[in-house]
């Protein structure tokens, strides 16, 4: 497995987006937020595994009191091409009722996962919901479309790992987001 801190060296064809680079944008996005989200009663929903990293960045950006849970999808098995078939693995334990909700994602891809958990999160009678997603894939078949209001970065339609992001459940503790070699998983 790669080094957290050579990454060039190791499996990565590109680095995109550099720890500096992430922790900046993020910040931004608190910022936004904390704008947003003054007179309202936000709780932040992260989506397991690939957004626990944005997440505990995210909330300690956010200058407001607020909750946070974390739910559970999986749709990739092993592969870099989407199941196609998400499965809820965990539901929301915090109340969400009339609450302000933002749906905290890794990445949109195919837009499954989020389909499927803003759809689990409307259950719960939230007021309002949103979706902040760390990555936006540049891709026009998007098998469901689903509006992200905060949008760390939008990348090429190609496949990244690190901060949280895997593949095979590994670069999850990249600090860094690059394309992973094709030669990898090929
Ligand atoms: P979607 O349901 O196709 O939008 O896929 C979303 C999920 O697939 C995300 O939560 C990620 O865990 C995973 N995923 C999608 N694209 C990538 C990628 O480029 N690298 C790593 N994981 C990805
Ligand atoms: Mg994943």
């Amino acid at each position: 497995m790669p080094s957290p801190h050579n990454p060039l060296d190791s499996h990565l064809t590109r680095v995109l987006y550099s720890k500096e680079a992430i922790r900046k944008r993020i910040q931004e996005l608190g910022r936004e937020i904390t704008d947003d989200y003054k007179d309202k009663n936000l709780v932040l929903v992260g989506i397991l595994r690939g957004a626990l990293v944005f997440l505990s960045d995210l909330t300690r950006a956010i200058d407001l009191p607020h909750s946070w849970d974390m739910c559970g999808a999986s749709s990739y098995g092993s592969s870099t091409a989407s199941s196609g078939h998400v499965q809820i693995t965990k539901d929301v334990e915090v109340d969400l009722r009339d609450k302000d909700v933002i749906v905290v994602e890794d990445i949109y891809d195919s837009g499954r996962t989020l389909r499927a958990i803003c759809d689990l999160v409307r259950v719960h009678q939230p007021a309002t919901i949103e979706v902040a997603a760390l990555l936006f894939k540049d891709k026009s078949d998007r098998a469901s479309e689903v509006f992200v209001k905060y949008r760390g970065f939008t990348i090429p339609d190609e496949f990244v790992v690190g901060y949280g992001l895997d593949y095979n459940e590994y670069y999850r503790n990249l600090e860094c987001i690059g394309i992973l070699d094709p030669k990898i998983y090929s």
